[in-house]
């Protein structure tokens, strides 16, 4: 800065002429003097000082009358700090007059938003940088008179990292999160979705579920809202719409006196309750200025689907004789979704929600395997065998879930609740138009819904091939690059799939409107891929295209007909193709900065030491103390894999596994391979969800959420979720360890990724007898949802194990008393830091 800049030439003949009608010397001074601070711009508060000097020296104001001096100002932060953290930044400012304004403004480094910027105490969220980094900001204060004074503060900037302290075990009936953080409830079983829908009375008296709150709240993601209205924003922290899975049910608390039959017969009511309880709720969620969350329950935005709700086929089976029904004669259309557990969060702004334990529902009678054999030949009974629709040994009958076909239907002649009888009626038609002998063959689908079209109709995309499906997670979308979608089947010894479109990603379509159409663009043209994993650390995905790779009506396992038959059993093609069998694929993520996939690998009481493999390698007996012993891997693990050239597209990989779930007192040689201590000690892994890269817990080192869904270590904790900063497949090193099971011992050598140490940490725990899943946050990364399902699941309607939710009632409500021998609920929480921040950094 300049001296001349300083000097204010205020002898003009206006002063010294008309001193008594115009404006008083003192108010022009000030006004000159502001005129010239703003031409300043940014001076440090020494420099005005010398200035306040100068501006007397030069001009013996004293001798004018004059005596305004500026601001004093001084600055000061919060202190060094690291992304998604909050920061305050602190001004001071004394005068010999009123301070009118003060404001804070960014001068370098990476740029934030300001809170507060016009007032002594802003606040900003810390950006994630991938080194210590310097922010400067600065501060003005002006006087009444117009004199302004500033000063500069840096905040050092430090990567993210993991900033909470680990919570313990715990089987209390309650949610533990980390001191800091606040667990709210803010949606439940049974919660009305519509203005005229009563409350929930939670005594079994309910009904109406296909406007109330589903059960087993499973796979959940967040869509913003705009401000008002029924439009996206997609950036809207704080109203958007919740769209969650309701995987099953915990029969005994949907009814007075648990589930009831008569002669056989499941009471219609009870039936129709049970199905309506199943499928995906959309639910508007807003956040109040005071910072607290609800859902909206008059939301014209709010719906469920059920399985009783319309869907179209979409993708190569579209119309295909595998899914001719009665209620469908062509296969292009068909009713509801079941079983749904983990979703997928299309990069255009639907919602993938999966089908996974669907066969469980479906009734075959006696003699079936016989009568569809004559229909359809025996590669249906082969089909329905390898999908676990056989009938029961004898081929005697297989009733279904809660024996739902043994009701009436709600009107004479509907088919509602006879489509889960697929029992071959000899009398119909061969093909199957005229009974739901094919109407398994409709589920096991990944299926899209439009959130923010009440409206629509979901759609199943079965280029995505058909199976136990878990989730659907996109991978990075890159302009130019054919998209990829991750996904577990998740049964013992299943395979891990992914389909790749056949549509280079355009970014414009990430904000179109017509978002389903944009899913038909990406979802119904492309190749399904499965993995192998080999031993030394590579792997690839091998094509399941008919006609490729022995998928061909001469394969000696399976005769495949055609591209649609290739889809619809792709676990038969992906065993005739040599696929890996995994230990139960369950929630697949990808980090969104390096685009490495991870995979949940439950468990599986079925490896053995005679069959594990390099990337399966463990088979152990884990030692429970609560008179149940888990075998096999009991604990579960987490791969993890690479694609080459670090592309959607690429057809080989490689691979490690980034954690072994284990009790931290096991053998850290052969079982505990990744370590872990008390602090994140975890067993299941289940649900597994990178944070966004729309905030820094999903920048620069993203955060990978872990959420357990045990029954192995479950003496010892209930389930749980952690939070880990992982690092990138390969950086750990091989290990050989010897397996001890029941009967048999091996040797095997896996490949396991550098051990996560403190960059794993339990986040949260939470009630008796529940498993956590579904988790997506807000767009700033501040507010996180996480579903608790089926609490109290071992317990009876008369004798819950848990009574979370806590909720107070009546009388009890006004000293905040919990309302003893409450039935528990499905729920989601939302986590919030309770200084804002955003979570877990
Ligand atoms: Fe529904 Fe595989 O968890
Ligand atoms: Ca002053
Ligand atoms: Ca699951």
């Amino acid at each position: 800065m300049a001296n001349s800049d300083l000097i204010i030439d205020y002898d003009d003949g206006d002063i010294e002429t008309n001193p008594s009608t115009g404006p008083s010397l003192q108010d022009l001074v000030d006004q000159r003097y502001s005129r010239r601070q703003a031409l300043r711009g940014g001076a440090s508060t020494a420099a005005v000082a010398v200035f306040g000097g100068s501006l007397l020296a030069a001009c013996d104001d004293k001798v004018q009358g004059i005596d305004n001096t500026p601001p004093v100002v001084g600055g000061t932060s919060s202190g060094a700090t690291a992304g998604g953290r909050v920061v305050t930044l602190t001004g001071t400012a004394t005068d010999d007059n009123a301070i009118v304004t003060q404001a804070f403004t960014q001068v370098s480094g990476p740029t934030v938003a300001l809170s507060n910027a016009n007032t002594g105490t802003a606040t900003f969220i810390a950006p994630a940088v991938a080194s210590n980094t310097n922010l400067v900001f600065r501060y003005a204060a002006t006087d009444v008179k117009g004199a302004t004074s500033t000063t500069d503060i840096t905040v050092t900037v430090a990567p993210p990292s993991l900033n909470f302290q680990a919570v313990g075990r715990s089987l209390a009936d309650t949610v533990v999160v980390p001191s800091g953080y606040t667990a709210s409830v803010i949606y439940k079983l049974g919660d009305p979705l519509t203005a005229a829908t009563p409350a929930f009375a939670n005594d079994g008296t309910d009904s109406g579920y296909s406007n109330r709150a589903g059960d087993h709240h499973d796979g959940m993601s967040y869509f913003g809202l705009a401000a008002s209205g029924n439009t996206r924003d997609a950036n809207n922290s704080t109203r958007g719409l919740l769209v969650m899975n309701h995987e099953n049910i915990t029969r005994t608390y949907l009814h007075p006196n648990g589930p009831t039959t008569t002669n056989g017969v499941r009471p219609t009511a009870e039936v129709v309750k049970e199905i309506e309880c199943h499928g995906v709720s959309v639910v508007e969620v807003t956040r109040a200025s005071t910072g607290g969350w609800s859902y909206v329950q008059s939301s014209a935005l709010n719906r469920r689907i059920t399985p009783f709700t319309p869907t179209t086929i979409s993708g190569p089976v579209r119309g295909n004789a595998l899914l001719f029904t009665a209620y469908s004669p062509d296969g292009t259309n068909g009713r509801g979704t079941i079983n749904n557990c983990a979703n997928g969060h299309m990069p255009w702004g639907t919602y993938m929600t999966c089908e996974e334990n669907w066969a469980g529902y479906y009734r075959r009678d006696a003699g079936d395997n016989a009568r569809r054999s004559a229909a359809l030949g025996a590669k249906s009974v082969q089909a329905f065998a390898r999908y676990g629709l056989n009938t029961s040994s004898g081929d005697t009958l297989r009733a279904g879930n809660h024996s739902w076909t043994t009701a009436a239907e709600v009107t004479a002649g509907q088919t509602l609740i006879r489509k889960f009888n697929a029992t071959v009626d000899p009398t119909q038609p061969a093909n199957g138009t005229g009974d739901f002998r094919n109407e398994p063959n409709q589920y096991g689908w990944c299926v899209e819904i439009d959130p923010y079209d009440p409206t629509s109709t979901p759609r199943k995309r079965t280029a995505l091939g058909r199976m136990n499906h878990e989730g659907c997670c996109p991978g990075r979308v890159i302009a130019g690059v054919k998209p990829a979608f991750y996904m577990g089947d998740d049964a013992q010894n299943e395979y891990i799939f992914k389909f790749v479109s056949n549509t280079a990603w355009v970014a414009a379509d990430a904000t179109q409107s017509n978002r389903l159409a944009i899913g038909d663009k990406y979802l119904d043209n492309g190749t399904l891929y499965v993995a192998k994993f080999n031993a030394d650390g590579s792997g690839e995905w091998i094509a399941l295209v008919f006609g490729q790779n022995g998928l061909t009506p001469a394969n000696t396992l399976y005769s495949f007909a055609d591209q649609a038959d290739v889809l619809t059993h792709c676990r038969l093609a992906g065993d005739a193709v040599g696929a890996t069998r995994m230990d139960r694929p369950e929630w697949t993520a990808v980090n969104p900065a390096t685009g490495e996939m991870y995979c949940t690998l439950t468990n599986n009481s079925s490896r053995t030491p005679a069959n594990v493999d390099a990337a399966n390698p463990r088979s152990y007996i884990d030692p429970q103390t609560n008179g149940f012993r888990s075998t096999g891997n009991a604990n579960g693990h987490i791969v993890r894999l690479r694609e080459a050239g670090d592309t959607t597209e690429a057809t080989r990989f490689t691979w490690d596994v980034y954690a072994f779930g284990s009790g931290a007192d096991l053998d850290a040689t052969n079982i505990n391979l990744s370590g872990l201590d008390a602090t994140n000690d975890f067993s299941s892994p289940d649900g597994l969800w990178f944070s966004a890269p729309t905030n820094a817990a999903g920048q620069v080192t993203p955060v990978l959420w872990i959420q357990t869904d045990d029954g192995a270590y479950t003496d010892v904790t209930n389930c749980m979720m952690l939070a880990a900063m992982p690092g990138t497949v390969g950086d750990g090193g091989t290990r050989t360890i010897t397996n001890t099971g029941v009967s048999a011992t091996s040797t095997v050598t896996t490949r396991v990724g550098k051990a996560p140490g403190t960059t794993m940490r339990r986040f949260l725990v939470g009630p008796v007898d529940c498993e956590i899943t579904g988790i997506e946050s807000t767009p700033d990364g501040r507010s996180l949802f996480v579903n608790i399902q089926h609490p109290g699941e071992g317990g009876r309607f008369d004798a819950p194990t848990s009574n979370w939710p806590p909720v107070a009632t009546g009388a009890t409500a006004a000293n905040g008393a919990l309302t003893k021998g409450t039935r528990p609920r499905s729920a989601t929480v939302v986590i919030t830091k309770d200084d804002g921040g955003v979570i877990a950094l």
